[in-house]
């Protein structure tokens, strides 16, 4: 627990044990980052999908309850390509699914959130409001939007997948990494979702970036325990980042039906799906993704398109009272998670570390 790399990466993140709480979109509010924080772990809020003044808002809900160091986390992948004839068809692909439930798809899909890499309103507001870390999921900002979060004093991450995403994302000058295994709950980080995908297990990427990256490490992916925490540690992580386990916690945003199926077989049975947003991501099993299954990737709508659909899909369900079409997102330790709040999960992994 106290690696020469674990005290380096402690110090540089302000916090007293090696896990963070992974950034949620939508799933994970600012009482859970700073409930983790308050408990010594850093807590995280994903502002991936809202706008900068509701990222201000939820920074300032953090503060409220915490003095304590956290992250914020955006989405900095390539903005979406607008492709009309594949959208037009994946709409038409689901009419008679939006029918079961009385409903009709939108009529158009739109770019429901913009990239960090365009978005200079949110730029603003990290660097006006300095959280302590900043964390990028998808890829990189360009140089410039790096220079402006260091020079106010951010401490910068990013969430890799491979050695060659973990070297440029060293040479853009982060301070650490995330090594995000394919067994990981939610959206892979992958830069380019059009590229051959390693598919790293975390272990192996672990292992990989300790020989070759000269940054601390934090391994997630599959990790649910203190002792599964511990063990990434000896592998050369120097903490380590748990998105599933927090998703049982009381402060998740998680709704009935996900929480249903994250206690039920269904945690057994995750699947990697690109059809829910247009990137892949990692979710437990559902109606959605049985619906989707044999649908080829290079028929769903790019990122984050294609999730404009899939939510409309999961509200019609939801008016009429029928769950499985959420984007339920689980990594492979889900039939591991343990409901409890969110600091007596981060007391629980620091006795079982020890
Ligand atoms: C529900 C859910 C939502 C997630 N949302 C984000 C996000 O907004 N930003 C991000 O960087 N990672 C996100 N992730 C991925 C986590 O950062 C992390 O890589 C992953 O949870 C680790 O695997 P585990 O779920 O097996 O612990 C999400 C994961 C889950 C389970």
């Amino acid at each position: 627990m106290s690696s020469p790399a674990t005290r380096r990466l402690l110090d540089l993140l302000g916090i007293d044990l090696p896990v963070i709480q992974a950034p949620m979109a939508g799933v994970s509010p600012p009482a859970m980052a700073a409930s983790v924080s308050q408990a010594g772990a850093l807590g995280s809020i994903g502002v991936g999908a809202v706008d900068a003044a509701a990222a201000r808002g939820m920074i300032h809900a953090v503060r409220a309850r915490t003095q304590r160091p956290f992250n914020v986390n955006v989405f900095a992948h390539r903005p979406a390509v607008v492709d009309p004839a594949r959208e037009a068809a994946w709409i038409e692909r689901f009419r008679p699914a939006f029918a079961r439930f009385h409903a009709e798809p939108p009529l158009q899909l739109r770019e429901i959130y913009q990239s960090f890499q365009v978005d200079d309103a949110m730029l603003a507001v990290l660097v006006d409001e300095r959280p302590h870390v900043v964390s990028f999921h998808f890829g990189l900002p360009d140089a410039p939007r790096m220079r402006m979060l260091q020079a106010a004093g951010i401490v910068l991450v990013a969430s890799v997948t491979s050695l060659a995403e973990a070297r440029a994302a060293q040479a853009a000058g982060v301070a650490a990494v995330v090594a995000q295994g394919y067994e990981a709950g939610g959206h892979r980080g992958v830069f380019d979702p059009d590229t051959p995908d390693e598919r790293l297990a975390t272990a192996p990427l672990v292992r990989l970036l300790a020989g070759e990256i000269a940054l601390p490490i934090i391994a997630a992916g599959g990790l649910m325990t203190g002792s599964d925490i511990a063990g990434a540690l000896r592998m050369g992580a120097a903490a380590a980042q748990l998105g599933t386990a927090f998703v049982a916690t009381d402060e998740s945003l998680a709704d009935e039906g996900y929480r249903a199926a994250l206690f039920s077989d269904a945690a057994r049975h995750t699947v990697m799906t690109r059809a829910i947003s247009g990137r892949p991501a990692r979710s437990l099993a559902s109606r959605f993704t049985d619906l989707t299954a044999d649908i080829p990737d290079g028929e769903v709508p790019h990122y984050p398109v294609a999730y404009d659909l899939g939510k409309a899909l999961h509200a019609a369900a939801r008016a009429k009272g029928a769950h499985g079409y959420g984007a339920y997102w689980a990594g492979m330790g889900a039939p591991r998670a343990r409901a409890m709040s969110a600091a007596a999960l981060v007391r629980k992994l620091a006795d079982e570390i020890r």
